[in-house]
């Protein structure tokens, strides 16, 4: 293998480790990993700290005195560590630097970007937003997303972000829920072929509030539309150009935005983040796990709409001094190269996307990858879903030329950053398997009874530490134990905490909604936070996510983790994607029913289905072999791009589907219920 990286299969269990040109310039090395665990806990979390400047210095890492607090006494302001402190040594390095839906580009330098920031706080100031106003941002793939975001961190004014594919209805929800009297959107944007209208669906949104809004309209369509009572982005700028604001200075722990998780099982939760933790949080992880520094191009190809483009497109990156892309179309469109395209013109070093988009590039083939120049990636991340070693195979493979490391990146919109993955200069890889806790956290399986469960047997995920991205419910709802005796040392990192002594036992079955595990009614509980998935830790101590808990299958009495067996139907050649759900079987509980979609030109004949059954037998075993198989044309998935399995079940019993509003692809829901009924 080129560059040095070896395969190495042990049994069963496959290794590969990154290549030494990738260890040697790592951002994070094994000797700063056992540093920073040397630093003990929780004063280790000093040094992602220590990659922001403070206003004023913190008092201490951590108070925990009644609810978590990181940071406290410390201030500072997000927007400063974004732009000003990065002026001086690159104010002419690209910040961001963006594609539009037509193919126009526009970058902006940091001290481009620091103008418009300012600006725009200016305006913002001028219609009344003042520290601690919420304002919303509903708004596609542009850069003003981005501007508006760090002039309301810059007045200490958290954002809230809503997903542009949103609905009225949903948007209400969300200005009405933060109480929000200041709405910034634009009049339209394009997907696909076509130009959406967004401020008509602003204006209805707005109409179902009780209170006033204010609202501000970013033109990206042009289309000569008028905006009557409306603020016009572009002319705000203008009038307060050359304005400087003055960075406020916020309190650690103050809130630095809200964000709506997707959800792909109910309604969605209200998560909070502050400005310390968080900024800190995600800062470090996109120095130690993305390994970005200054120079660095990185694109995450989440939405800014969601946590992932909030972490990891914008304040991480542009923390670091990096540079950040941003995309506002969809990857097929003109052709199945846009992303290679887009990756070979910026000459993007770091590449950050969900599986099921690196499950549509197999389907749709190697031949739009080989035309483009991929050399500048030096590394390829993962998040959102676990991926199967074929899908991590070929992105290796074909992405990243068969050199880069990868690393499979499991955290939460609650989690407010990377919490498991592999240290990239550090750990050898895993495929499907995520690895470790980063150093400074701590993860246990447990049962239901809360009793840590033995190396290889499926249990709940908890985290068992605090850390400072962690949502603001988190630090509330959440009790101390005796975690102020032990500390987090390397050896428990390295082999694991399969070997810790087991807790007290905590009910980690309770459900509150936002997942997190509430108070610990016990006086010597261990701290814990109930993250609602399911994994598996096998004899090296490496975590593989099994799904959420949810997502469990009851077949005769045995617990079927769908993730698995979709896993071995995904390993089918010809195979793109699968999801394994329930139907209802008076007799066994559950029959297993598997949607299963094809490459392009796969035909789903019986001889494929014969293949994932064989497939799910041997790597499963008979018990989990499915009943019926439906290839299908695409899984219904959330704007996010989770599949959402509750649909999929009530197809597979003939249910009542009630409102598909909230998928990407509601057609689809329609398409396999007549595919069943024939
Ligand atoms: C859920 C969180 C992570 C931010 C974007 C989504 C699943 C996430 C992985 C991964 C397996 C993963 C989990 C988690 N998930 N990353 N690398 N491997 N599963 O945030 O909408 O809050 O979703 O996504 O089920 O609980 P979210």
């Amino acid at each position: 293998m080129a560059d040095g990286s070896t395969n190495e299969t042990t049994g069963e269990r496959e290794w590969v480790t990154p290549p030494p040109s990738f260890v040697d310039a790592a951002n994070v090395t094994a000797a700063d990993s056992e540093a920073f665990l040397d630093a003990g806990w929780p004063a280790c979390w000093k040094r992602a700290a220590e990659l922001l400047d403070w206003h004023r210095t913190f008092d201490s890492v951590l108070d925990d005195e009644e609810t978590v607090r990181w940071y406290p006494g410390g201030r500072l302001n997000a927007s400063y560590n974004c732009l000003d402190r990065h002026l001086d040594e690159r104010g002419d390095e690209p910040a961001v630097t963006w594609e539009g839906k037509l193919g126009e580009t526009r970058t902006y330098s940091y001290r481009e970007l620091f103008d418009e920031v300012n600006a725009f706080a200016a305006a913002l100031r001028d219609l009344g937003v003042g520290e601690g106003d919420v304002v919303t941002l509903y708004m596609p793939m542009v850069p003003e997303l981005p501007v508006a975001m760090l002039a309301c961190a810059r007045i200490g004014a958290p954002h809230s972000v809503v997903f542009a594919g949103f609905s009225a209805d949903a948007l209400a929800t969300r200005l009405a829920g933060a109480n929000s009297e200041c709405l910034v959107t634009c009049d339209g944007y394009y997907r696909r072929g076509d130009a959406l209208d967004l401020e008509s669906t602003a204006d209805n949104a707005r109409l179902s509030v009780d209170h006033a809004v204010e609202q501000v309209v970013v033109e990206r369509l042009g289309d000569d539309r008028s905006f009557d009572d409306d603020h016009v982005y572009a002319d705000l700028v203008d009038e307060h150009a050359g304005t400087e604001v003055d960075p406020v200075e916020r309190d650690a722990g103050d809130l630095l935005f809200l964000i709506y998780t997707s959800g792909t099982t109910g309604e969605p939760t209200l998560v909070r983040h502050e400005t310390g933790g968080y900024l800190a949080y995600v800062t470090w992880t996109s120095h130690a796990v993305l390994d970005l520094g200054p120079g660095d191009t990185h694109w995450c190809s989440a939405d800014v709409g969601w946590i992932t483009g909030h972490s990891y497109a914008v304040y991480g990156p542009l923390a670091l001094g990096a540079t950040t892309v941003l995309y506002e179309g969809t990857p097929d469109h003109p052709q199945k190269d846009r992303l290679w395209k887009i990756i070979e013109r910026n000459e993007v070093d770091v590449f950050y996307t969900a599986p099921t988009s690196i499950r549509a590039f197999r389907k749709w083939g190697e031949e739009h990858l080989e035309r483009h120049d991929l050399s500048s990636l030096r590394l390829l991340g993962t998040v959102g879903e676990p991926i199967d070693e074929t899908t991590w195979h070929w992105y290796r493979e074909h992405v990243g030329g068969g050199e880069c490391p990868v690393v499979d990146t499991w955290w939460q919109t609650e989690t407010g950053g990377i919490v498991l993955s592999t240290l990239p200069g550090v750990d050898r890889m895993r495929p499907g398997a995520v690895g470790r806790c980063l150093p400074g956290l701590e993860a246990a399986v447990v049962d239901d009874a809360g009793e840590r469960v033995p190396v290889g047997e499926p249990g709940r995920l908890v985290l068992t530490r605090p850390w400072p991205g962690m949502a603001r419910s988190l630090c509330e709802a959440t009790d101390w134990g005796d975690h102020r005796t032990t500390t987090v040392d390397s050896a428990e990192r390295s082999r694991g905490d399969s070997e810790s002594s087991p807790p007290s036992g905590v009910d980690v079955s309770r459900d509150t909604g936002d997942r997190s595990s509430g108070r610990d009614p016990r006086e010597d509980g261990e701290w814990r936070y109930d993250t609602g998935d399911n994994a598996v830790r096998d004899a090296d101590g490496y975590l593989r996510l099994l799904g959420r808990a949810d997502d469990v299958l009851n077949v005769s009495g045995h617990r079927l983790s769908t993730t698995e067996i979709e896993f071995a139907i995904v390993g089918v050649d010809g195979v793109a994607e699968a999801a394994v759900v329930g139907g209802k079987d008076a007799v066994t509980g559950a029959r297993v029913h598997a949607f299963v979609s094809l490459e392009s030109n796969v035909a789903g004949d019986e001889a494929l289905r014969e293949r994932v059954r064989a497939a799910v037998e041997s790597g499963i075993g008979p018990i989990a072999v499915p009943d019926v198989v439906t290839f299908a044309p695409s899984l219904p998935k959330t704007r996010s791009g989770k599949v959402v399995r509750r649909y999929l079940e009530a197809i597979a019993n003939g249910e009542d589907l009630g409102d598909t509003s909230a998928l990407r692809n509601p057609e689809v829901v329609g398409e396999l219920t007549s595919l069943l009924d024939r």
